[in-house]
């Protein structure tokens, strides 16, 4: 990249988002600053320790150090920025409604700039927030300063290519001049840009996420129904994803989405719709369907192992999904704390993620260790090395050999083989021809 091409991005969290947004537009030639409010984030990261799991980005942030900076000084973010990009987290209230506070922190902290620089919200934020912020920017004397909604549609774990080689950029400005630079500071990737208001913008991420989440829902409730009227969710979903109107993803049947974004991402856009008078049924049925799902490992135990008092039961996997140590929401808690409240002895194993702070649950290093004595095994998250795990050593050595696969990894006939009483999610028939 020439330097007349290389901009000068300040980017506000050290999280998941940005620190994969820093490191992306340092790798794309331009010079980021990255700044956080908590300092043993900054220093760990000054020292070249990345205080998150995300694969690749310990390389990235390495091959461009010469390019990134890392602050907890918002004069420093801010001094020769072009951008300012938002990052900070966004978590859901008691009401369910999206908490920007960290946002208007952001925008509150803003120095009397007197170039002009373009706001960037990256972080989920409901619709009507761009507008608001750009009041409040107003009201501040900062009427000079741009506003864009870029938001961000990356999947932890698979964050670097998805920023790399996106489906789509999605940009929402009020001024065109402020969506030129953005879509400018993109150059480099070559992905469908998206130009649209800010509100659509805003409604374009909710509506992404609901999209993905209604599918993971309906492939769910599918699968329930496949264990009562003798089908098999493998199968059918196979035989759907074909269908070029409905394609192959998120048809994968399981024990429900966790994560950071979609169970508050689903409950803000619920409560945008609320705020503004409307029901959202279908959404209403997609958060209900999924707490369910996450409960209903607890009733295949029952079934299969009588009351779970005294029963030593192992979970593996406790991030939401594999490639991350993000564990926020993560199914594998729920399922923790409902064994707890039913009496049984939860034992837990990630190869990544920790269960700091859960009372009750142990956690040990090996499947090996997890399983030793268990009653039951629960394969939670499907991390890749559940398949080469040789399940007949493991099966062996358990006080009884249930295994409930709440991912449908692995190969039914295969574990019945290794000795186990296993069990799946909507696999009635058990896959076989
Ligand atoms: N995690 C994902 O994969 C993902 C994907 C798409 C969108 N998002 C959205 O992106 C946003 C960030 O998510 P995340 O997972 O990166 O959150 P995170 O909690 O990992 O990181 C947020 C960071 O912001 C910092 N912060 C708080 N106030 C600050 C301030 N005033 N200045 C600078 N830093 C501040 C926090 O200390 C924290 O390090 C959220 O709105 C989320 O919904 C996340």
């Amino acid at each position: 990249m020439s330097e007349a091409n290389a901009h000068r991005v300040a980017v506000f969290g050290a999280g998941y988002v940005g620190l994969v947004t820093g490191a992306c537009f340092a790798e794309l030639g331009h010079d980021v600053t990255i700044r956080d409010v908590l300092p043993g984030k900054i220093d760990a990261l000054r020292r070249g320790e990345v205080p998150i799991y995300e694969p690749g980005l310990d390389e990235l942030l390495e091959r461009n150090r010469e390019r990134l900076t890392f602050t907890t000084d918002v004069v420093e973010a801010i001094e020769d920025a072009e951008f300012v990009y938002v990052a900070v987290g966004t978590p859901p209230t008691v009401s369910g409604d999206a908490d920007l506070s960290a946002v208007w922190m952001v925008i509150d902290e803003l120095p009397q700039v007197e170039h002009r620089i373009v706001v960037v919200m990256k972080s989920t934020v409901p619709v009507g927030t761009g507008e608001k912020v750009r009041h409040r920017l107003d009201a501040r004397g900062l009427g000079h300063v741009g506003y864009a909604s870029n938001p961000e549609f990356t999947a932890e774990g698979t964050a670097i290519k998805d920023f790399m080689e996106p489906d789509r950029i999605v940009i929402g400005a009020f001024d065109a001049a402020d969506a030129d630079a953005v879509e400018e500071l993109h150059a480099g990737i070559d992905a469908p840009v998206v130009r649209a208001d800010v509100a659509s913008a805003e409604m374009a991420k909710l509506a992404a996420n609901a999209a993905l989440m209604t599918r993971i829902s309906f492939i769910n409730e599918i699968a329930n129904v496949c264990e009562a009227t003798g089908a098999d969710v493998v199968k059918v979903a196979e035989a759907i994803g074909y269908d070029r109107r409905i394609g192959k993803s998120f048809l994968r049947a399981g024990v429900g989405f966790g994560g950071s974004c979609f169970p508050k991402d689903s409950l803000a856009l619920k409560q945008l719709a609320a705020n503004s008078g409307y029901h959202f049924q279908v959404l209403s049925a997609v958060i209900e369907v999924n707490e369910l799902q996450k409960r209903r490992v607890v009733g295949k135990l029952q079934e299969l192992l009588g009351p779970l008092r005294g029963k030593r039961i192992a979970l593996l996997g406790l991030a939401f999904k594999p490639n991350t140590d993000d564990t926020r929401e993560a199914p594998a808690f729920v399922l923790a704390g409902r064994l707890l409240a039913e009496g049984a002895d939860v034992v837990v194993w990630d190869p990544i993620a920790h269960a700091d702070g859960f009372h009750g649950v142990e956690q040990v290093a090996t499947v090996a260790d997890a399983a030793r004595e268990a009653d039951a095994v629960v394969l939670v998250t499907e991390w890749p090395e559940l398949a080469d795990v040789e399940w007949e050593v493991v099966a062996a050595t358990m006080r009884s050999r249930v295994f409930v696969d709440g991912r449908n990894m692995l190969e039914p006939e295969a574990m019945r083989a290794a000795g186990f009483r296993y069990s799946a999610i909507g696999r009635a028939s058990n896959g076989t021809v």
